[in-house]
């Protein structure tokens, strides 16, 4: 990290209302599909509980969130990197604490310090938030430039994202999202060329379903955008990162009407 120069960096944020559609395995693979267009990348894992990123990279990590609690009040600018883990593509990864019942002592005020801090240093931080229905996604929601919402083409995903797209409607996030449909060519009954307007929303990037490349990838810790750049998976993916890369959001929701709707729907006290 270039610890002497501060940028304005973008935060990317990746939530579904499903478990299971694929949120680490785009997670992973757009932030080195980012890396590879020479942009700095930084990766977090938000799902402080069972985050899986670090398996997903094949990463030992000596350092995580937990650390990062640990030392809250010491970290500054210049020290934020001494938490994050080299991946060997180039991004550097903050990862989740190694156990489930560490993850309490990662705050929301932790985690959204840390990614400000990131932001400072890199062009673009990722984050793979797990599900959208928890208070410190919501946080973290907040501070992204793009909110990448990720479904899959099944209809109880289908039927969840539609409910989440409803209440991020109501806390001022739709300039900010992009539907992503994850394994689009799937079998099923649905077009996915319809799902778009089902969900009221104008378009949607797709992604192509290769259970055996992305289980694989998955399993070995190896991104299929670094090996396998040239499937059509990789190709999806490398498409997804032009998408983050060119588009400009402007957040013109006021931050009061935000809190008004987080108390109605999660009951949250200021
Ligand atoms: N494009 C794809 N094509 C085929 N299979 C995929 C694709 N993307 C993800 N998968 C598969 O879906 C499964 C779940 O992927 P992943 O772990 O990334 O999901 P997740 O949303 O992070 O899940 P969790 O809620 O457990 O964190 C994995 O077996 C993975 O191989
Ligand atoms: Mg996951």
């Amino acid at each position: 990290m270039d610890s002497g120069q501060m940028k304005t960096g973008k935060v990317v944020a990746l939530c579904s209302a499903k478990g299971g559609v694929g949120q680490t395995f785009l997670a992973t693979n757009l932030a080195i599909a980012l890396q590879k267009k020479y942009l700095s990348i930084t990766l977090v894992d938000g799902k402080l509980q069972f985050g899986d990123i670090a398996i997903a990279l094949d990463l030992k990590t000596s350092v995580t969130m937990k650390d990062v609690a640990e030392d809250i009040a010491r970290i500054d600018h210049s020290l934020i990197s001494n938490y994050l883990t080299n991946h060997e593509s180039g991004i550097q990864v903050l990862a989740a604490p190694e156990r489930p019942e560490h993850a309490e002592l990662v705050t929301n005020d932790v985690i959204k310090k840390a990614v400000h801090m990131l932001k400072d240093h890199y062009d673009y931080t990722v984050i793979d938030c797990g599900y959208a229905f928890h208070e410190t996604t919501l946080d973290l929601l907040d501070i992204a430039n793009d909110i990448l919402v990720i479904t899959t083409p099944d209809m109880t995903a289908l039927k969840n994202t539609k409910q989440l797209l409803e209440t991020f409607e109501q806390l001022g996030y739709t300039s900010k999202i992009k539907l992503v449909i994850n394994r689009y060519d799937m079998e099923g009954l649905i077009k996915p060329e319809e799902i778009p307007a089902m969900l009221q929303l104008p378009d949607a990037e797709f992604v192509s379903n290769n259970f055996k490349l992305a289980s694989q990838s998955l399993n070995i810790g190896i991104p299929v955008v670094s090996r396998r750049s040239g499937t059509d998976l990789a190709k999806d993916l490398g498409r997804l990162a032009d998408c983050i890369v060119k588009n400009n959001h402007v957040d013109d929701e006021t931050d009061s009407r935000k809190e008004r709707t987080k108390k109605l729907w999660f009951g949250r006290k200021k």
